[in-house]
């Protein structure tokens, strides 16, 4: 599974790009801005980059999910490390998103992540961050990877992923700092890959998505 994030990049050329360049594959989820879903729904599986907890109501400026769902959206990406910087999403507002965004019919992706480098200190704040629910898909993205081209070894990335799928959690994502060089290595650790700047880069989306073999 290869999801690109393209946050809050990307117009209606990066669109046209995609739409000529980039082929179909049920493996590639593409999360532009919202205003730019409907556009992108019917040539390629879309999710938001966020949504309101609530189905429907008096908040001006906010995502239904329902309305998500209505313009072709499959997936949500929940509790980016953005959303919990800049916007002060807390580990419970994330879950209440992600329990009404399933309810009506998309897929959550509940981010989550950790300042730190030790382990031991990671899990502790991983464990804070996951819901009860282990079928959602967790992306797990170090804060410290993202945007920065600093990767954890692989053998951390390991480790997480392998404790997540101690604590039930079967579909997992990496994310933070993924490019073409080190995508193939990231991937065999687990399910997929969340790419921030390079989703944004149409070759780059072709190489990563070859080496994890998104169209075979
Ligand atoms: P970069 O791939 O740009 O580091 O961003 C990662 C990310 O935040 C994806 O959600």
């Amino acid at each position: 599974m290869l999801i690109c994030n393209w946050k809050m990049y990307g117009d209606l050329q990066l669109v046209g790009l995609y739409k000529k360049n980039i082929p179909y594959s049920q493996n590639l989820i593409v999360c532009p801005m919202a205003t730019l879903c409907s556009e992108l729904k019917d040539t390629f599986k879309v999710g938001g980059q966020n949504c309101h907890q609530e189905k429907e109501g008096a908040f001006t400026g906010e995502i239904s999910p329902l309305s998500l769902k209505e313009v072709g959206c499959e997936y949500v990406l929940l509790g980016h490390s953005e959303r919990r910087k800049y916007f002060g999403e807390t580990n419970e507002l994330v879950i209440k998103k992600a329990v009404t965004a399933k309810e009506c019919g998309l897929t959550p992706i509940i981010c989550v992540g950790s300042n730190s480098e030790d382990i031991v200190q990671i899990k502790q704040d991983l464990i804070q961050q996951l819901p009860q629910d282990s079928s959602f898909i967790i992306a797990y993205e170090p804060t410290w990877a993202i945007g920065t081209n600093k990767i954890p070894s692989l053998d951390h990335i390991d480790q997480i992923m392998q404790w997540l799928a101690n604590q039930g959690f079967s579909q997992k994502v990496y994310g933070g700092s993924v490019n073409s060089e080190n995508a193939q290595d990231i991937h065999q650790l687990c399910q997929g890959l969340l790419i921030g700047r390079a989703s944004l880069d149409i070759h780059s989306v072709l190489t990563i998505g070859k080496s994890l073999e998104i169209w075979n």
